[in-house]
């Protein structure tokens, strides 16, 4: 709590399902990993499903209809929309203190979608940086995790470093408080490695997507 975190990774990587399953966790009572608290899930690609909610529920033991009601589901259909979500937050916030976690799921696609071209770069880095800064402060005042996701894609053309490459510019190379890189690897099995974090370790965990959810690997 009280920062952002951001999952970056390719298509398909399971930044969708962490987001869910977070969303469930958050739930979970402190000595299981929670904060007792609720979630608010934006989601601006339309990958939200309640019925994954629903397995990620049965799958830590909570009764879904309960793990369902304590989740705020909103759906941004654009960039002004995502923005003005986040500005009425606050007093959403303020109403139920509980609220303990905020997704955003992903932050880029709808200012992707919303300013295209070489000349709207500024005008689109500029709201996206408010945004960001919008929710960072939310975490800080209200003690809450912040978690975004952003699509980096793959760029076939760089042969040397790092194949990937956050797509939003520079924005979100410094906003974020912790940054986690999300890669494939065989079959349903993901690693997720830690880039960027003030106060932790850089290290990798490699995790499984399963019907239940997002599990530790056995490997
Ligand atoms: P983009 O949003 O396209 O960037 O991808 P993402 O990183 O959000 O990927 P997402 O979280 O959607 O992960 C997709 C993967 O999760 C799929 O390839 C499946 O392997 C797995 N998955 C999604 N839904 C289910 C499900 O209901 N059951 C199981 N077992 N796996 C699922
Ligand atoms: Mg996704």
């Amino acid at each position: 709590t009280r920062t952002m975190t951001e999952f970056f990774g390719e298509y398909g990587t399971g930044k969708t399902q962490i987001c869910h399953q977070i969303s469930v966790n958050v739930q979970l009572p402190p000595e299981k990993g929670g904060l007792n608290g609720k979630a608010v899930y934006i989601d601006t690609e339309g990958t939200f499903r309640w019925e994954r909610i629903e397995a990620m529920a049965k799958g830590q033991g909570l009764d879904p209809e309960q793990v369902m009601n304590n989740i705020y589901f909103i759906r941004a259909v654009n960039s002004d929309h995502q923005m003005a979500i986040v500005d009425e937050l606050q007093e959403k916030i303020v109403e139920d203190p509980s609220i303990k976690l905020i997704v955003v799921d992903s932050v880029m696609a709808q200012f992707r979608a919303d300013y295209t071209g070489r000349e709207n770069l500024a005008a689109r880095q500029q709201k996206l940086n408010k945004h960001l800064h919008q929710l960072t402060k939310l975490a800080e005042m209200y003690d809450i995790a912040v978690v975004i996701t952003n699509q980096v894609m793959a760029r076939p053309d760089m042969f040397y470093g790092d194949p990937t490459t956050a797509v939003g510019g520079h924005t979100l190379y410094h906003v974020p408080g912790i940054r986690l890189q999300v890669k494939r690897s065989r079959g349903n099995k993901r690693i997720a490695r830690m880039i960027d974090a003030p106060h932790l370790p850089e290290g990798e965990v490699v995790f499984e997507i399963t019907e239940e959810g997002v599990r530790d690997s056995q490997e």
